[in-house]
Parts: C-alpha cells; sequence; structure tokens
C-alpha cells in the first residue's frame, strides 16, 4: 500500500521509564497541525470508518493495542499497533478504521490540517468513486 509505513520513534531507555518522541517534519513526513486521541473505547466497538481528501496522519498506541485497517480502493490491510515506540503514517486518500481496542488503550493521533468536515469522506463508494479519479 502506497506510502504507508509503521516508523520506529527514538526510544530512549532508562531505568526511571522510557521516552519517545516525534516532532514536526522529522521523524514523520508532515508538518503537525492538530493532535487528538481516542480513549475509553467500550469492548467492541470500532472508530473512524472514513477516509480524508487532505489530512495526512500518524498513529501511535500510546497505551494498548489496537488495529487500523485500511483500504485503497482495491486491497485492504490491517496494522497491529500495540508499542509506545511505533507508528503508523498514513497518508490521505486511504479508507481507515480503528478496530480491536484493548482495555485502556489510548490512541494518539496527530494530523496535517486542522479539524475540517469538509475534509471528510464518509462514504465508502464516494471514496472508491473519487479514488479512481486521482
Ligand atoms: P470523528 O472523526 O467522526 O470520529 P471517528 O472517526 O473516530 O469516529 O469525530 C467525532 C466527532 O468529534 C465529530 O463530531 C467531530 C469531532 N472532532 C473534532 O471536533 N475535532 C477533531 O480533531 C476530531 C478528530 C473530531
Amino acid at each position: 500500500m502506497k506510502d504507508v509505513a509503521i516508523l520506529e520513534l527514538p526510544k530512549i531507555k532508562d531505568l526511571r521509564g522510557n521516552l519517545s518522541f516525534f516532532e514536526n517534519e522529522n521523524q514523520i513526513p508532515f508538518e503537525i497541525k492538530r493532535s487528538y486521541w481516542i480513549y475509553d473505547v467500550p469492548g467492541g466497538e470500532f472508530r473512524g470508518s472514513h477516509a480524508f481528501k487532505k489530512s495526512k496522519e500518524f498513529i501511535v498506541a500510546l497505551s494498548g493495542s489496537f488495529d487500523v485497517v485500511l483500504h485503497d480502493g482495491n486491497q485492504e490491510k490491517r496494522f497491529q499497533l500495540n508499542r509506545a515506540y511505533l507508528g503508523l503514517y498514513v497518508p490521505n486518500m486511504l479508507w481507515r478504521s480503528l478496530d480491536n481496542f484493548s482495555t485502556n488503550s489510548v490512541a494518539l493521533i496527530v494530523s496535517s490540517i486542522n479539524y475540517n468536515e469538509a475534509d471528510y469522506i464518509r462514504g465508502f463508494q464516494e471514496f472508491k468513486t473519487l479514488k479512481n479519479e486521482t
């Protein structure tokens, strides 16, 4: 799947606890405009079944684990995130869902744009049509 990648972040090991980080355009391939996080997800729930026209995202399981399911219009790929030093880079124009959340998991997501409902594609058929036009 084009440009999608699990990126390994720096991990500063310390007996006092480990530390990882990323910053603008350094560990991740875009400028960060927004951060949000998903937490307290009830068992069996899923989030984010949509695509973004412009927003690129970087997703980290800060705690626990969950899956990110991506679809490029042709094929689907499932990525399990379960380490706080790994993140998934998701380019724009990919259908994406988050599911399989473990208890107390926290998904940190940073985006390349400010929140804008107009950037969402919420219908899978619409997504496929737009994808075929690009
Ligand atoms: P949404 O992205 O639809 O959630 P999910 O895709 O995970 O199911 O967002 C849910 C609500 O939260 C929606 O009403 C818009 C609001 N929201 C913001 O106000 N700012 C944000 O940065 C995000 C991601 C959502």
